[in-house]
């Protein structure tokens, strides 16, 4: 299938089925993630976080996302590969589609970048170059340094108009989804039954979007020094590791 054929599949989902997404960063997680059957891989810029050991996304680079990208991309996955567009690489439209440019040429099937209305302009540079693109709203952590931390958003009815009037300026310009982080689970609900493109959530509650993204070591529970408090891990590959590394040593140090 297509970058494109394989994104509109996805808006198709919208109604019928939902959607289960995951972050990845390299390639054996790939390769299993793509077997487990998931529907897309993100290589986010939370790689910063969860994978280069930054305090935030807002440190990530082009060069990080193409390296993780490359990385993802060999493993071939099924899934529909999203690529994150860095913060300060989609300044004006002709950069954006620059940068959309250089990750589709690395393999990326789409692209996602973060805000609403003001970044409409953007959003219609790249899809009408036919790169598949996904919106990002609600909580933008690349905002995270002038918001002061991570906050909830649609906790208001002006809240949730402005996210709507976001997500509906991103459909006009033609994104196949919206995910939506930390958004009130009520204002998730509104802003999904509202919009034609399919939802993915993270930290918007269950049951309230037209799917779920989870960022890989949240599920894992490969790193455990911070866990969001909507996270569900399902292993705890931090302690496995520790018990493997524990039982290598000694019996390495043992052996004399
Ligand atoms: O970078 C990322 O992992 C993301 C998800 C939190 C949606 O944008």
């Amino acid at each position: 299938m297509s970058p494109q054929e394989k994104a509109a599949a996805i808006t198709g989902y919208k109604g019928s089925r939902l959607i289960a997404a995951l972050t990845c960063y390299d390639y054996p997680t790939a390769r299993l993630l793509d077997e487990a059957g998931t529907d897309i891989l993100l290589v986010g810029d939370s790689l910063g976080m969860v994978v280069l050991g930054f305090p935030d996304t807002t440190r990530v680079t082009l060069a990080h996302i193409l390296h993780h990208l490359e990385a993802v991309v060999r493993a071939q996955p099924q899934a529909l590969v999203i690529a994150d567009l860095p913060i300060h690489t989609y300044e004006t439209p002709q950069q954006a589609l620059e940068t959309a440019r250089k990750l589709a040429a690395a393999g990326a099937d789409a692209v996602k970048l973060e805000g609403g209305i003001r970044q409409a302009e953007k959003v219609r540079a790249i899809t009408s170059a036919g790169i598949p693109v996904c919106g990002h709203l609600g909580m933008l952590p690349q905002r995270v340094l002038e918001e002061g931390g991570y906050h909830k958003k649609g906790k208001t009815p002006e809240q949730t108009r402005a996210i709507l009037e976001g997500a509906e300026a991103l459909i006009a310009a033609g994104v196949f989804a919206i995910i939506l982080e930390s958004v009130t689970p009520a204002a998730s609900r509104e802003i999904t039954a509202a919009i034609s493109v399919p939802t993915i959530g993270i930290g918007c509650g269950e049951g309230t979007c037209d799917g779920q993204i989870a960022v890989i070591t949240d599920l894992l529970g490969s790193f455990p020094w911070f866990v969001p408090p909507f996270a569900k891990p399902e292993a705890d590959l931090a302690a496995a590791t520790i018990a493997a590394a524990r039982k290598y040593i000694g019996r390495v140090q043992g052996g004399r």
